[in-house]
């Protein structure tokens, strides 16, 4: 068992072990006063994982509801966290009670903007069910819904009070989505360490799964607590999103996150190959190591498609846009540009 501890403005467990789901009630039951959780989830996760969770939270002497969306991206929405904030209201929960996310970064990040804004704040745990949501998305209070064309416009910053990972949940992952995930893990280790690169360059990420989600769990732990409210380092995370965002928006969302990111990635890499702040030698081994995993990186979209939404980017201001520039493997600085410069790096 592994236990990372995040420092921001709510200071939380990260813990990670092999059939830690039955022991969930333990860790949850210590955080609130209330008898009532709700579980968020989706129609794929809650009939593989929902009975296990409910159970080991009645255990513990809670009593369990469970609002669940269908799976995907479109339950990222308006609708869907009005619905849950009705359910909430309607279920009589109060700020003592506990949410629950058991799913993926969809239902992660739906639950934890409801439990931001429903009736002020109310605390949540995240239970993540996808290698993307275990290394990324379930830590460092990210809250967000989308807007009918604009991905994350509506969310806050707010800390979940436990985030419980149980890496047996991902043999049924489907491998497109278990590859998502490893898009930021690889994204990670271009961001903060060479060796932690060569790692995945050698063994495959699933022949090493608590290893792989405590190593990105440290380092966005450490980002997180040196810039919570993404003002500085923590846009480092972006590395390969602002190209990932516009293929994720073009495509209506049939493009996955994971696989957008690679496009995003490998597409700044070698734009930073051209102008001269990458090597070729490590943009080549970025590359390899995108394709090693089955990840694409390249897109059919032209660079006028990308630029309208990439802009609409939330790192931009009116005149200039914040782009993540790898340097070398395990470093990557922030830019910022006019917005003009912007085709020229898509
Ligand atoms: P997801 O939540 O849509 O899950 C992917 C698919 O896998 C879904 O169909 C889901 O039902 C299924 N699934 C999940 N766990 C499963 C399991 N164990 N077994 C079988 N099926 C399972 O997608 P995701 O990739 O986890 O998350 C993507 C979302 O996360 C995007 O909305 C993205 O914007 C967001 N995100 C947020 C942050 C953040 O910091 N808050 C960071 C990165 C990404
Ligand atoms: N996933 C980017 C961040 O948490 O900042």
């Amino acid at each position: 068992m592994s236990v990372v501890n995040v420092t921001a403005s709510r200071s939380y467990d990260v813990t990670v072990s092999d059939g830690i789901l039955d022991r969930c009630g333990e860790f949850c039951k210590p955080l609130v006063k209330g008898k009532t959780v709700v579980i968020v989830s989706d129609d794929n996760v809650f009939p593989l994982y929902g009975k296990r969770v409910t159970k080991s939270l009645e255990n513990e002497g809670f009593v369990v509801k469970e609002f669940v969306v269908p799976h995907g991206e479109r339950s990222k929405s308006l609708s869907s966290y009005i619905n849950l904030l009705e359910f909430l209201f309607e279920s009589g929960v109060t700020r003592s009670d506990l949410l629950v996310a058991l799913g993926g970064g969809v239902v992660g990040d739906l639950c934890g903007f409801a439990a931001a804004t429903y009736q002020r704040g109310v605390q949540f745990v995240q239970i993540p069910t996808t290698l993307l949501a275990m290394v990324d998305s379930s830590v460092g209070g990210k809250t967000a819904v989308n807007l009918e064309n604009g991905k994350n416009q509506v969310g806050s910053f707010y800390q979940p009070s436990a985030v419980i990972c149980d890496p047996k949940t991902l043999s049924t992952l489907p491998e497109e989505e278990y590859l998502c995930g490893c898009a930021e893990v690889i994204k990670y280790a271009v961001l903060f360490s060479e060796e932690f690169f060569s790692e995945l360059e050698e063994t495959p990420a699933k022949d090493q799964l608590e290893n792989v989600i405590t190593t990105c769990v440290t380092m966005k732990r450490d980002i997180v607590k040196a810039d919570e409210f993404d003002t500085s380092e923590r846009m480092l995370l972006n590395l390969g999103h602002t190209v990932g965002h516009a293929v994720e928006g073009l495509s209506g969302f049939q493009t996955l996150h994971g696989q957008a990111v690679a496009i995003g990635l490998a597409t700044i890499s070698r734009s930073a190959a051209k102008y001269g702040y990458l090597s070729d030698a490590d943009c080549e081994r970025i590359i390899a190591l995108l394709e090693k995993y089955g990840l694409p990186t390249d897109t059919e979209y032209t660079v006028d498609d990308m630029y309208t939404l990439a802009l609409s980017d939330k790192k931009a201001t009116s005149d200039t846009i914040t782009i993540v520039v790898p340097r070398r493997i395990g470093h990557c600085e922030l830019m910022k540009l006019p917005k003009s410069q912007l085709k020229d790096w898509l």
